[in-house]
């Protein structure tokens, strides 16, 4: 029988996970069959609950059920601890486990413009996409890693949860004038509602690059943000939806995708 597998969220229809799992199964010769699950609002642990007894294999989960998934699994990666937070699932004989590839796309992405060793890194934001971001982002010794959102207080939390992995600290927005970074990160949803960060126009340098987790057609509201501050590189995370993919294939399927001429594909159909 073919394994099967899915993404679950609401909403999902958009979702690019089954065209960038299907790329992976080519590729590498796997037959499988991935599909998309819209799970009700308030039916998510009955539906995932569902796909595996059903016979699914293995799903990934997205907006906005990624902590149900850390509360559904019986077994999780460290990864998946440090997050509190879940987007891959699969099911062997110990039971479901879960585990958290978004942090690992993240750098893998990022390490296609530029070496984090060493780097002053701003990460915005102190939610679940930052959280699940900073211990990833620790492993690669960055000289510093802060951690700035509109609620200072969150940040600080967050940095203190994570202080035992690395040089990290949070802050309020208005705290980080003159401070030079090489890289900053956005981790926050303002894009979504299309609103701009407020961030002191001194962050930005021409060599600063600048990545959004989000993506779209153009420039996202906080890449147009950064280029319009004078920033260097604009990134947006088209990259990392396909590394954190590859991620998940890997752990399901054991065999790695080459993630290149798939990005390029992605892009391409943008
Ligand atoms: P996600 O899972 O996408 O991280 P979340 O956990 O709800 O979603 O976190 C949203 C993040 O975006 C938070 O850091 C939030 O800042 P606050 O903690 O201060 O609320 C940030 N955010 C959302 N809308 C924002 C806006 N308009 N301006 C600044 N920050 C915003």
């Amino acid at each position: 029988m073919t394994d099967r597998y899915a993404v679950l969220g609401n909403p999902v229809a958009h979702s690019k996970s089954p065209a960038i799992h299907a790329a992976f199964a080519a590729q590498t010769g796997q037959k499988l069959r991935y599909e998309r699950i819209e799970a009700p609002l308030a039916g998510f642990i009955e539906t995932v609950a569902d796909f595996f007894a059903m016979g699914g294999a293995g799903c990934n989960v997205t907006v906005p059920f990624k902590e149900e998934a850390f509360r559904f699994a019986n077994l999780l990666t460290e990864r998946a601890e440090q997050a509190g937070a879940v987007n891959t699932l699969w099911l062997d004989d110990e039971g479901v486990t879960g585990d958290n590839t978004d942090g690992v796309g993240l750098v893998r992405d990022l390490r296609r413009h530029l070496a984090l060793a060493g780097r002053r890194v701003l990460l915005l934001g102190a939610g679940g996409a930052a959280r699940g971001a900073i211990g990833a982002l620790l492993a690669e010794r960055p000289a510093a890693l802060v951690v700035a959102n509109r609620s200072a207080d969150k940040a600080a939390l967050l940095a203190e949860r994570f202080a035992a992995l690395g040089p990290i600290r949070g802050c309020g927005y208005e705290d980080l004038a003159g401070e030079p970074f090489d890289l900053v990160v956005n981790a926050t949803s303002a894009s979504l509602a299309g609103a701009a960060l407020p961030l002191p126009a001194s962050l930005w340098r021409p060599e600063t690059v600048a990545y959004d987790m989000m993506y779209g057609r153009g420039l996202t509201p906080f890449l147009e943000q950064a280029r319009a501050g004078g920033a260097g590189p604009l990134l947006d995370g088209l990259g990392m939806l396909v590394e954190q993919a590859a991620e998940a294939f890997f752990l399901w399927r054991g065999a790695r995708p080459d993630t290149a001429p798939v990005l390029a594909d992605l892009r391409a159909g943008l």
